[in-house]
């Protein structure tokens, strides 16, 4: 059974598959996710695909492997880097990272977030590297209090749930949110409000995205949506990009449509935004705040993700549907 991973990964999952016999074991060891051209030839004749976010697992790639390839384990939550349709007709299963610990690490980011657009805390941050700060001032820096706000949870699903969970524990936050269905535990405990993403952009203070990206939900805050939101709102995302307009945001950020956005994913990764000025533009606003898809990335969660997906491989190697495998 010859495995192939396309990056080196916290090392418990392959530990574990290293225990099992009859496997063979291929990792590509570059320090950037793997070139394409170098994944068609790695990926020939292999049985099995242990496969990251930034893999574009499609036709060719299956092409490429051969029709012995049985199966892709994403190293994800999300698995929309994955072409289900071409996995289905050639009968590869695949499976995702789901579970606690990534769901965790996710709202703890969206948190943290959270926290640093309402405290500026990047921005006061360059403030002291820079030597701006010439003493206390009365009107310096300026935040907002997260207690007692409106927070949006635009899909509350396990990830969206936990962020809520917590803010309405800590902050006695309103909370508002969308969903394919409503969340019972969520309304009787912390009193969310199941509405229409309108209303919860109309009355939020906070946004947070969610949802995974399918084709209903690329775009799905774009100029119009940013126009509803209150002026004094700030948008988190640690989803995937392309959930949002960026190029819409950053106009709305620039007319100050909006009060400030965090972003942990983006449109046209790894770059900030899809186009030379809007990537100028949103690194100049200092009511953003970046990071580099690392709402996942503690060494708990990492190493959870890593028995994952070799959890569901073995599974798949002892005839059983995988724990996590995606409904396609
Ligand atoms: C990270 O973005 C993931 O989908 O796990
Ligand atoms: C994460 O684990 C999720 O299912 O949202």
């Amino acid at each position: 059974m010859h495995i192939f991973i396309t990056r080196d990964i916290p090392d418990e999952g392959i530990k574990l598959l290293r225990k099992r016999k009859g496997i063979k074991l291929d990792i590509y060891k570059g320090d950037r996710a793997i070139p394409r051209l170098e994944l068609f030839k790695r990926v020939r004749g292999v049985d099995i695909l242990l496969s990251l976010l930034t893999d574009n697992i499609d036709a060719e790639v299956f092409k490429a492997a051969g029709v012995q390839l049985k199966m892709v384990a994403n190293y994800a939550v999300g698995f929309d880097n994955i072409d289900l349709k071409e996995a289905a007709k050639r009968g590869i299963v695949v499976t995702n990272t789901p579970g606690d610990e990534i769901a965790e690490s996710v709202a703890e980011h969206a948190l943290a977030l959270l926290f640093a657009l309402a405290h500026r805390i990047v921005e006061a941050d360059t403030f002291m590297r820079t030597g701006k700060y010439h003493g206390w001032g009365p009107k310096m820096l300026l935040g907002t209090d997260v207690m007692g706000k409106t927070v949006g949870i635009v899909g509350a699903g396990r990830i969206g749930g936990y962020f809520a969970r917590r803010l309405a524990d800590g902050f006695g936050v309103k909370i508002l949110y969308t969903n394919r269905k409503p969340d019972l535990d969520l309304e009787k405990k912390y009193g969310a409000k199941f509405v229409p993403l309108k209303e919860l952009l109309k009355n939020a203070d906070f946004v947070s995205l969610h949802v995974p990206l399918t084709p209903e939900t690329r775009h799905l805050i774009g100029t119009k949506q940013l126009q509803t939101m209150k002026k004094t709102a700030f948008l988190i995302n640690t989803a995937r990009g392309p959930i949002i307009d960026e190029h819409a945001l950053v106009q709305a950020l620039k007319k100050g449509k909006i009060a400030g956005a965090a972003l942990d994913v983006y449109e046209c990764e790894p770059f900030v935004a899809c186009n030379a000025r809007d990537i100028t533009e949103l690194r100049r606003l200092p009511n953003v705040v970046l990071t580099p898809h690392t709402a996942s990335a503690t060494v708990e969660t990492r190493q959870a993700m890593s028995r994952r997906a070799a959890e569901n491989i073995l599974a798949f190697l002892d005839g059983k549907t995988p724990p996590n495998a995606v409904k396609i």
